[in-house]
């Protein structure tokens, strides 16, 4: 199910520059499905992953908790997530969530969110600072 909408989804991935196309699909608690590819931009740092996407596009339709994740590309290995999409993906997911890696060629690697980023940074680690009650106030500090 998530091979497959990954799949599809990767072939409309807008990737001109790297030519690296890849395709991501989520599903949630609630058993829906979202998916995302990677969108690169002239201005190369301004481009966006798959993972990010299927996130953005789980967010939009009102849902926040990843129950399992996959992504795809035509690597000669199982392509893991970068360091930032680890992060992204550990908000919405477990620590126990499977997030399974594809090659177009089936090759597959399983892995969970907490051994793809162990050490994650969360909320509990802001437990001693206090939100500004006026935000822009220390500005000119
Ligand atoms: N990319 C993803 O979309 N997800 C990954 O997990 C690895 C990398 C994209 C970003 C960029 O468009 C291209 O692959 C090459 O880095």
């Amino acid at each position: 199910m998530l091979l497959q909408l990954a799949t599809e989804v990767r072939t409309r991935a807008y990737a001109p520059y790297s030519r690296f196309q890849v395709g991501a699909a989520i599903r949630t608690a609630s058993g829906a499905t979202h998916v995302g590819c990677n969108v690169e931009n002239v201005a190369y740092p301004e481009g966006t992953c798959a993972e990010a996407g299927a996130i953005a596009a789980m967010v939009a339709a009102g849902e926040t908790r990843i129950a399992e994740i996959l992504v795809i590309a035509d690597s000669p290995a199982p392509v893991p997530p970068c360091g930032g999409c680890r992060q992204k993906i550990a908000e919405f997911a477990a620590p126990e969530v499977k997030v399974t890696l594809c090659t177009t060629d089936g090759q597959q690697k399983v892995m969970t969110v907490a051994e793809l980023l162990p050490g994650v940074f969360t909320a509990a680690h802001m437990a001693r600072t206090e939100p500004d009650a006026e935000p822009g106030a220390k500005a000119d500090r």
